[in-house]
């Protein structure tokens, strides 16, 4: 008997678009690991996310509550949730997330952005992932929360510990770390919590408090929540930039020459090589989709990474071009769970980029094979070393 397709093998990790090419042929179809249901093609991907109501979200934050965590406020995130519930609290966060908010962040993202940037070229040998992609958006998402400088190293381990817990089979250290995690971000949430409420400034907690409605249990998931969401994704997305260019010279050259095509070379990075692969779901009933019937109670892993190399949507989709004019693009998701931190992640990506290539002559990756990230979820290299070469001014 034919082996199942796995979407976890360390080569599959390194490079998954061969297996995504090979799961296209197919209708929706069982992989590895547990055989889950994977979805590939562009068209089945969207009719997923689109239909909350038979591919729900709601039971995923199971997997963020192991046996061996009494409490864990992630578990009952936003993204973990169905109308009506899910559009109801959505409704009540989004506005934080609005223009006004990133208009009022923007100068202080191109400051951290600005002083990223020097430091790396003042370097030059570096690793783009430590000293740069990954101390952007934490220290973004820090002032997003309105907490000191010093706790932007806190929010990366967090993160951290938050992503691990699905995947581990955890050792009685790795629990105490974790459940340590866990407490000490609530000990500091709830602390913002309590600060703002007695005076209340211009940042995230602040205007969380004044949503009517809203109780502290959903401040506090929510607050939880943007830790995996909006750390890790922005990292790799500009860790995934970087690391095209340099198998794309001519593109380099082009962006390095013109700053104006930043945004589509972030637009093209974000179809060619999502950080956001995939998003799963569970199917409340047996569902018919490209004439497959995928039974109730599935677990299904709708590939966003696959679908926007699906030749019916992108034409010559294999090939990396800046030239591409406006096609819709799954790599924030889509339809009700569509990513409320997009702007601000293409926002934090394109300040970073501006102040990385107007100090920048060219880069050359270091010799070494590239480690990447082992999630089907979230795609990037875990450090890319690099040698920077500053422009002369
Ligand atoms: C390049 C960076 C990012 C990528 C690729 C990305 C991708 C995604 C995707 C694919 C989803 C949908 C998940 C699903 O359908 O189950 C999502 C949801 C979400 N993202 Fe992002 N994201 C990014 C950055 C951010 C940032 C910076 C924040 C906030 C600080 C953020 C906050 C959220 C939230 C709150 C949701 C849940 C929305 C909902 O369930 O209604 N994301 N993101």
């Amino acid at each position: 008997m034919e082996q199942p397709l796995n979407l976890m093998t360390p080569e599959v990790r390194a490079n998954p678009y061969p297996l995504y090419a090979e799961l296209r042929q197919l209708p929706p179809c069982q992989v590895e690991p547990g055989g889950m249901w994977a979805v590939s093609r562009y068209e089945d991907v969207v009719a997923v996310l689109k239909d909350p109501r038979r591919f729900s979200s709601a039971g995923l934050g199971r997997s963020f509550l192991p046996p061996w965590l009494e409490r864990n406020p992630t578990a009952h995130s936003l993204v973990m949730k169905d109308p009506p519930e899910h559009t109801r609290l959505r409704g009540m966060l989004s506005r934080t997330f609005g223009p006004a908010a990133l208009s009022r962040l923007e100068p202080r993202i191109r400051a951290i952005a600005e002083q990223l940037a020097e430091s790396l070229v003042r370097r030059q040998e570096v690793d783009f992932v430590a000293d740069f992609a990954l101390p952007l958006p934490a220290r973004v998402l820090n002032l997003f929360y309105g907490l000191e400088p010093s706790m932007a190293l806190h929010l990366k381990r967090w993160a951290d510990d938050l992503v691990s817990i699905p995947a581990s089979q955890p050792t009685p250290q790795r629990i105490a770390e974790v459940r340590h995690s866990l407490a000490e971000m609530e000990r500091c949430f709830t602390a913002l919590i309590e600060e703002r409420r007695a005076t209340p400034g211009e940042d995230l907690v602040s205007e969380l408090i004044r949503v009517e409605g809203i109780t502290q249990e959903e401040i506090l998931s929510f607050l939880f929540g943007l830790l995996p969401a909006g750390v890790e994704t922005t990292v790799y997305l500009l860790a995934n930039t970087m690391f095209i260019l340099s198998t794309h010279p001519r593109e380099l050259e082009r962006v390095l020459a013109n700053r104006a095509l930043i945004p589509r070379l972030i637009e093209e990075v974000l179809r060619y090589d999502p950080p956001g692969q995939s998003s799963l779901r569970l199917t409340t009933e047996d569902v018919a989709l490209s004439g497959v019937t995928i039974p109730r109670g599935s677990l299904v892993v709708a590939l966003m990474g696959a679908a926007m190399r699906d030749e019916r949507q992108f034409p010559d989709a294999e090939r990396f071009s800046l030239d591409r004019e406006g096609q819709s693009n799954l790599s924030f998701g889509h339809g009700p769970h569509f990513c409320l931190g997009a702007m601000l992640a293409r926002l934090e990506a394109r300040l970073g980029l501006e102040a990385l290539f107007s100090r920048l002559r060219g880069f050359s990756l270091s010799p070494g094979e590239v480690r990447w990230s082992h999630s089907i979820i979230a795609r990037g290299p875990l450090a890319l070393p690099m040698r920077v070469e500053p422009a002369e001014h």
